[in-house]
């Protein structure tokens, strides 16, 4: 387990919480890249508990990925299927990690944030596989 990562969730849930977390990443990539708002439901409710419920897994170790390697190949599919391009995920990236920031009052480590950051890119990289 990646203890950065975990450090990382600790720090949003003291300082603006995991609901403020989730809103600003969706305001976030609706903002810098609005051609992606279509794509979801007007409702985000469910979207929102999925993006937690996610987070949830990462933090709770990035050795899960390696055991959700299929899967994972599997919800690239369906991404790919739904239309999600490749250049949507550094966009995605990139408001998981601005928004983690914002969060924590910009409480992460270097290390932390690279942690953090690193285990986005990994989950991706498996996603991106089925493409
Ligand atoms: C690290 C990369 C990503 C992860 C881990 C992730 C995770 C998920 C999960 C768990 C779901 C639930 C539905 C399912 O199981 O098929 C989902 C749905 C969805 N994701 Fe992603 N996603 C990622 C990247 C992206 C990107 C880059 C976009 C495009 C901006 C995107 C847009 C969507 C949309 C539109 C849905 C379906 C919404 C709905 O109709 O309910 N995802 N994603």
């Amino acid at each position: 387990m990646d203890n950065n990562v975990a450090n990382c969730w600790a720090k949003i849930q003291s300082a603006k919480g995991s609901d403020f977390f989730v809103d600003t990443f969706y305001r976030l990539l609706f903002k810098h890249y609005p051609e992606t708002r279509p794509l979801f439901p007007e409702d985000l409710k469910v979207q929102k508990t999925s993006l937690l419920s996610m987070i949830h897994s990462v933090v709770n170790g990035i050795d899960f990925i390696n055991e959700l390697n299929k899967e994972l190949t599997d919800l690239g599919k369906r991404h790919k299927e739904a239309g999600i391009t490749k250049e949507m995920y550094d966009h995605f990236i990139l408001a998981i990690v601005t928004a983690a920031n914002l969060s924590s009052d910009y409480s992460f480590t270097d290390d932390e944030v690279k942690a953090w950051e690193s285990a986005f890119k990994k989950i991706a990289e498996i996603m991106l596989n089925s493409y």
